[in-house]
């Protein structure tokens, strides 16, 4: 009956008949370029990370200059990570809060002398000496009286000029202790970019290595969530929609991209995806060593945004400025 009358290469007859048919786009504005600022590296300076190849660690001048040249490609926002000294680095993460940290000196220069949406990451565990997302005792991390250090980070990103926090540690209840110390010092018009669902993935190696926060005991499995598990990733999202988060996120992106789907048909918020470390050392390695090519970059961005995703922070964000 509907063949010959349906013809489904009809859709697919030329590069102009295929364009105008193309459901999920990549823009520009849809990247979020993350940067590793380190503390102790001279003006200008960069450095290699092994386990990612072109990527670097900047120095705040390197990083600054670096990001200006993407934002003349077309960027649009960044979320920044920093990396204190090693000796700097104790039990309660002080660098972290401090507000002339190498974060927040990178805020103020970013906001001064760039347009970019600049995104902050709130977490411990690159300024800890245990190298976990929270505080610990015997070996634990605990809940509550990380919070208190977690909202006292996104605090000093605020003052220094940040536009949107984005919370990655996974504790309970921190999106609403931030909204609050946010909102009791005048800042009630920064946003919260959740790391809601955010799994305990083997895909982070490479940025452990690159921020130099790796744990000295045990993993992330009591906060992070189980990656077995999808219901989980709904609730968890919930509950920081319901503490006031403006921006829900998946983290990693393209092995949890059903979960990208579900938060975007069950969330009317924003979603971002992060499509991480080990994701993007796994195709770059793939491409250099010539068993892919180039185009799977593009291929994967498309899928994340298909499967719902309004924003991703990549990577590759610098590899693909230029082509779309
Ligand atoms: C930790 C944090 C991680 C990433 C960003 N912030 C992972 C982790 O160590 O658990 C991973 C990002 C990436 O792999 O690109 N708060
Ligand atoms: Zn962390």
């Amino acid at each position: 009956m509907s063949f010959p009358i349906t013809r489904m290469r009809r859709l697919r007859k030329s590069p102009e008949i295929r364009e105008i048919f193309s459901q999920a786009k990549l823009n520009k504005e849809d990247l979020i370029c993350p940067i590793f600022i380190k503390k102790g590296l001279k003006n200008g300076e960069k450095e290699k990370i092994l386990t990612m190849p072109d990527e670097f660690r900047y120095s705040i001048d390197a990083g600054v200059e670096y990001l200006k040249d993407l934002e003349k490609k077309g960027l649009r926002s960044t979320i920044i990570f920093g990396l204190p000294l090693n000796e700097e680095k104790d039990s309660v993460g002080s660098p972290a809060f401090d507000d002339d940290g190498i974060v927040q000196q990178t805020i103020r220069r970013l906001k001064k002398e760039t347009n970019l949406v600049v995104i902050s990451d709130v977490c411990l565990c690159q300024y800890t000496s245990h190298g976990h997302c929270g505080i610990v005792e015997d070996e634990k991390v605990l809940n509550d009286e990380s919070l208190k250090y977690l909202s006292n980070i996104a605090l000093s990103h605020a003052r220094a000029g940040a536009d949107i926090v984005a919370p990655s540690d996974m504790m309970d209840g921190r999106v609403l202790a931030i909204r609050e110390i946010l909102d009791n010092n005048g800042f009630e018009d920064v946003l919260i970019m959740s790391y809601s669902a955010k799994y305990a993935s083997n895909f982070y190696y490479p940025f452990r290595d690159a921020a130099c926060s790796k744990m000295a005991f045990g993993d992330r499995k009591s906060y992070q969530m189980n990656i077995s598990n999808s219901s989980e990733a709904i609730r968890e999202s919930e509950l920081d929609f319901i503490e006031g988060a403006d921006v829900l996120m998946v983290k990693p992106a393209m092995t949890y991209l059903d979960i990208v789907k579900s938060l975007k048909d069950e969330f009317n918020l924003p979603i971002a995806t992060y499509n991480v470390s080990g994701e993007y050392s796994m195709l770059k390695s793939a491409i250099s060593n010539g068993y892919l090519t180039e185009d799977a970059i593009m291929e994967t961005l498309i899928s994340i945004k298909r499967a719902g995703a309004d924003l991703i922070i990549t990577h590759f964000a610098k590899d693909v400025l230029e082509k779309i």
